[in-house]
């Protein structure tokens, strides 16, 4: 062999039998063969187990697969390249022309894009409630036939908590499925509940430190078989690289999950006494409004904090700059904290009356709290909420 051959055919090495790595090891092929074509054959007709092309399974990522559907409570699981695509693929798969969607004002923004520009354009139809509608939802599943509903609990910026039984047993008694989008609660949240599909940015908590994007579906084995099948053709796949980086995350998931919940309690806490702050929304304190409710639903509370702040968007900027640990910039879940301040938050999509019922005002702010020393975190919020009102 020459060697411009073997550089594209270099020496294999196989681990023996009974000697196996601690850590699984990055399948980062996107091909994989059989000793011969009528061995490959027979895969392709689905006779034997195995890897051809890595758009439709991976080793690396079925681990992780195999560990967040199991983590969730559900048969199987389905990565793709980022959060949105989970949403994306989801409603792409299982809409079709002149079928109804129910999702809420209080839902990530993409989400919003994604059914009014996006599935619009061939004939999906939606209707935006708020989350707290429980009436409305209730009059619209039975009045409308109802493909699918669309949600999040707690909700973005405001932590609002959906009714997850009553909502999921108002879809299952018109026929909707029940779509969650779990990323704020974490995989350890909600499988309770009869929920039909959970999604999952895994950029956020799974992830944790803020250097890879990645997305779960999670549902039952034959829900995952059609999704699979429409998502082998839409293309969004995880990497091998960014599903072994998910997987080591997920090794530290409950330790820096349980850490966030801890400093972002005491977060809430110090802004609800403080009196340039108007209204805390943190799930976790007494005063929110559905305090029983999630104590109720959820084992813990998450690691967003939003609150108001009695001013408006100059106050809310200079008490952003004034902060020396939290980074100006979107996501959360990450073991840094960060802030999105009212100016940048988001929601421009929203009509007025859509943006009050989401409870955006020019003070909302969102803080998603990391595993930095609470104490440091306490102090470095006191001094810029002095800076803000100098
Ligand atoms: C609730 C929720 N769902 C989905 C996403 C999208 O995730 P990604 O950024 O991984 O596409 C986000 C990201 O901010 C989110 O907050």
């Amino acid at each position: 062999m020459k060697k411009t051959t073997r550089v594209n055919h270099p020496p294999a090495v196989n681990v023996p039998a009974g000697n196996r790595p601690v850590v699984a090891p990055i399948y980062q092929s996107v091909k994989f063969t059989f000793a011969d074509t009528a061995e490959t054959a027979g895969f392709l007709r689905g006779e034997r187990e195995g890897f051809f092309y890595s758009r439709t399974s991976n080793p690396t990522l079925r681990q992780l697969e195999l560990l967040l559907a199991e983590l969730q409570g559900r048969d199987d699981c389905l990565l793709t390249g980022s959060g949105v695509a989970t949403i994306a693929a989801t409603l792409l798969s299982l809409c079709r022309q002149n079928d109804h969607v129910l999702a809420f004002v209080e839902s990530y923004g993409p989400s919003r894009y994604l059914l009014r520009d996006l599935l619009g354009k061939f004939g999906v139809r939606h209707t935006l409630l708020s989350i707290e509608d429980l009436a409305g939802i209730e009059q619209v599943l039975a009045k409308t036939p109802t493909r699918l509903v669309l949600f999040e609990s707690p909700t973005n910026p405001v932590t609002k908590i959906a009714d997850i039984e009553h909502i999921t047993t108002l879809a299952r008694r018109n026929g909707a499925l029940t779509v969650l989008d779990n990323t704020f609660a974490g995989f350890h949240n909600h499988g309770q509940f009869p929920i039909d599909i959970f999604l999952h940015s895994l950029t956020k908590f799974a992830s944790g430190h803020s250097d890879v994007l990645g997305g779960a579906i999670i549902a039952s084995q034959p829900l995952i078989a059609k999704l699979r099948k429409d998502l082998v053709s839409l293309g969004p796949s995880l990497d091998p690289h960014a599903a072994f980086l998910i997987q080591r995350g997920m090794r530290t998931y409950f330790l820096r999950y349980e850490r966030q919940c801890a400093n972002a309690i005491a977060v809430a806490r110090l802004l609800a006494a403080d009196a340039r702050v108007r209204r805390v929304f943190y799930p976790g304190l007494e005063t929110h409004p559905q305090h029983a409710l999630a104590a109720r639903q959820m084992q813990d509370f998450g690691s967003v904090v939003s609150f108001e702040l009695d001013g408006d968007y100059a106050v809310g900027d200079r008490f952003a700059d004034a902060l020396q640990l939290f980074a100006v910039t979107p996501s959360i879940g990450s073991v840094e904290s960060l802030i999105m301040p009212p100016r940048i938050l988001g929601g421009g999509d929203l009509t007025p009356d859509q943006r009050v019922l989401a409870q955006m005002t020019p003070g909302t702010v969102r803080l998603s709290i990391g595993v930095e020393d609470v104490d440091d975190l306490l102090q470095d919020l006191k001094a810029a909420l002095d800076r803000a009102f100098a």
